[in-house]
Formats: structure tokens, C-alpha cells, sequence
């Protein structure tokens, strides 16, 4: 199977996850990638079952809209019963690094307001340790230098993702050669550096449910 076929397969088991949710009143959150255009194109068929959906990224909305799926503001919603996204990386405590399609803050303001996160990722996400995968740091652009200053003064390397704006206006950073022992800790930490939006770890807020496709299916891990 390619890793097509298993972010598909995921997919459609995350449909089956979020379909019980569903009535009239039912807004959920979706979130942006690979992974996650799988679950929107299957989500199509369900669109008259549930009332519409929340979306992490302009690009996410457009898909959604383009299958008939009605996207509202964040601020118009009450409550959002579920987030299905994909992840960069997801460790067995459920925490993930995510934001490699830069869609990071948006991502973390819809999986804080959501009662249930569902992470969807192929077999190659899942690790022992985070930071395989270069961590995305959102900044603001007149703090980008300053942030990476002090970056570097933490013994991390940053890199510009040049030419990347992100749906906010801003820039990322990617910091690569960072093993992350204590998510918890480094998420708080570089979130608190002046002129950072959000980073990518999601360890505050992990997943509360991962469906990992691999050889064998998708297996279900629960925090
Ligand atoms: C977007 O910014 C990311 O957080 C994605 O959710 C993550 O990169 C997973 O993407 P794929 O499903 O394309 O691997």
C-alpha cells in the first residue's frame, strides 16, 4: 500500500470516528494537509448529516466549500465536538509537531476550542521522541530575526521557510537537529520568546484519539 492509500485509509476511519457526532446543530473542526483533503473529500457524501464546519486554513475552507460543505467563523460557533487534522509527528503520549503547511496557529486555536482532537497520520509519524521533523515556529516578520537570535541563543537552529506567508500575515521558522525530551516544557518555553505567534508542538493540548494506518489497517490509540 502507498503512503497515499494509508493517509485514505486513515481517512475513512476517521469518518466512521466523528459520524456518531453528527445532528442538525453539529459544527466540527477539520483541519489542513494531505491527510486531512482525504477526510474532506470523504466527509462530501455526509455534508446533509451534520450542519457544517470550522476550518484551520483558507485552503481547508476552500475544499470544504468546494464539496457544499458550509465553513463558519470560528467566533460564531459555540462549541466544536471534534477536530480531525493530521500530524508531522505524534509520539505514544500523543503529543504531536505539526505546522509543516504552515497552517499551524489556526490548527492550535481550533483544536483548543474542540472537546475531542482525532489525529490521523500513515505509520511514518509515529516516534519515540519528537523532533525528527524540523519544529515551525510562527513569528511575526519585524520579530523574525529577533526570534531566531534567540533561538540560536537556546542552542537551536533555525531555518527561514522563504517565500512561506502564512494565513495570518506572518512567517515560520523551522528549527532543525532539536530533539524535543519535555514537549510540554519547550512548547511553553519558545511560546513565551517575543514575537512568536504559536509554535508547532501540540503537547499542551495533544491528541485525545490517534488512528494510525500501517500494513496491518488502522489501529485506534487513545491518551
Ligand atoms: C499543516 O500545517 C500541518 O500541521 C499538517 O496537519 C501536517 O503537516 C500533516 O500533513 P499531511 O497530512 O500532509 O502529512
Amino acid at each position: 500500500m502507498t503512503q497515499d492509500a494509508h493517509k485514505r485509509a486513515v481517512a475513512a476511519a476517521a469518518i466512521d470516528e466523528v459520524k456518531p457526532l453528527f445532528n442538525a446543530d453539529c459544527v466540527i473542526g477539520v483541519g489542513t494537509g494531505s491527510t486531512a483533503v482525504h477526510f474532506i473529500d470523504l466527509l462530501a457524501q455526509y455534508r446533509h448529516d451534520f450542519r457544517g464546519a470550522v476550518a484551520s486554513s483558507d485552503a481547508t475552507a476552500k475544499r470544504l466549500r468546494d464539496h457544499g460543505i458550509e465553513v463558519f467563523e470560528l467566533n460564531h460557533v459555540g462549541s466544536v465536538p471534534v477536530y480531525v487534522d493530521g500530524a508531522d509527528e505524534i509520539n505514544p503520549r500523543l503529543e504531536m509537531i505539526k505546522g509543516g503547511g504552515a497552517a499551524l496557529t489556526r490548527e492550535k486555536v481550533v483544536a483548543a476550542c474542540a472537546e475531542r482532537f482525532v489525529c490521523i497520520a500513515d505509520a511514518s509519524k509515529r516516534v519515540a521522541v519528537l523532533g525528527g521533523f524540523p519544529l515551525p515556529i510562527e513569528v511575526i516578520p519585524m520579530a523574525r530575526s529577533y526570534v531566531a537570535r534567540e533561538l540560536v541563543r537556546r542552542g537551536i537552529t533555525p531555518v527561514y521557510r522563504d517565500g512561506v506567508v502564512t494565513d495570518n500575515g506572518n512567517q515560520i521558522l523551522d528549527c532543525y537537529d532539536f530533539l524535543i525530551e519535555d514537549p510540554q516544557r519547550t512548547e511553553a518555553e519558545l511560546n513565551n520568546i517575543v514575537g512568536v505567534v504559536t509554535n508547532g508542538l501540540f503537547a499542551a493540548r495533544g491528541a485525545d484519539v490517534l488512528l494510525l494506518a500501517g500494513e496491518d489497517g488502522v489501529a485506534r490509540f487513545t491518551r
